[in-house]
């Protein structure tokens, strides 16, 4: 069980690595109906688990009539790891790399984060997708499905917090956490317990409460930086 705090930080000017996105990214607004929810796959890593997860919490999506899903992976859409100096434009090989992923974040009303836990936090590519970024977040709610060992990968949830609120991100406290993920999927790629598609329920449940809430927000007035 998570407690919940209430923060006050002092904003600073946030960083768009020399160029404004809303000229490059329009943040697309939806006009309404089924809420866009962009899972972004965490691990790039060679053999990696994390699309199984994916897959599964997608299908969950697309069970719904509420949502529908667009899986964001980063092996298919790598982004560079060097940033233009600020109040410089990014190459044109850069402004394509990230003409895969931008817009994309910039439709979706809500996020699934699917992370592995890397050393106590979540994976480097991750951190890079996420600070490429800056209005594609805001007013925006993520979830998270995290998996790993004891820890099933909450440590990287809880760091992730922390990053999202930073780039005003609304993260949503419940999450679905594969502890020891090894034991829990079957061959067909599903968690034998019952139980966890009772938390994805809830966690998408609660995103959708607050896709809707904020969706409607940012069409009533511009989100406040
Ligand atoms: C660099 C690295 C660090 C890891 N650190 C942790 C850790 O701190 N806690 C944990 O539970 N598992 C850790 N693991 C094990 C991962 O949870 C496991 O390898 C998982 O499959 C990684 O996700 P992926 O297969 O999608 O890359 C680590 C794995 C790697 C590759």
């Amino acid at each position: 069980m998570y407690a919940t705090v209430c923060t006050l930080y002092i904003q600073s000017t946030p960083y768009t690595h020399g160029v404004a996105h809303t000229e490059v990214f329009p943040m697309a607004d939806a006009t309404g109906g089924p809420l866009r929810i962009a899972v972004i796959i965490g691990s790039t890593r060679d053999g990696r688990f994390g699309p199984v997860v994916a897959d599964w919490i997608t299908g969950h999506i697309a069970e719904r009539e509420d949502m529908t899903a667009d899986v964001v992976d980063l092996v298919e859409t790598p982004l560079p790891t060097v940033f233009p100096a600020f109040g410089q434009t990014p190459s044109d090989e850069v402004v394509a790399q990230l003409g895969a992923v931008s817009p994309r974040l910039a439709e979706a009303d809500a996020f699934v984060i699917v992370t592995p836990e890397y050393n106590h936090s979540f994976p480097a590519p991750l951190k890079n997708a996420i600070d490429w970024h800056n209005e594609q977040w805001h007013g925006k709610p993520v979830g998270f499905v995290s998996y790993g060992g004891l820890a099933g990968g909450l440590r990287a949830v809880e760091q992730l917090r922390v990053v999202l609120a930073e780039l005003h991100a609304v993260t949503v406290r419940n999450t679905v956490s594969f502890h020891n993920y090894g034991e829990v999927f079957n061959a067909d790629g599903k968690p034998s317990d019952p139980g966890c598609d009772v938390a994805a329920k809830a966690l998408l449940d609660q995103l959708t409460w607050w896709g809707h809430a904020l969706r409607e927000a940012r069409r009533a007035r511009p989100y406040a930086v």
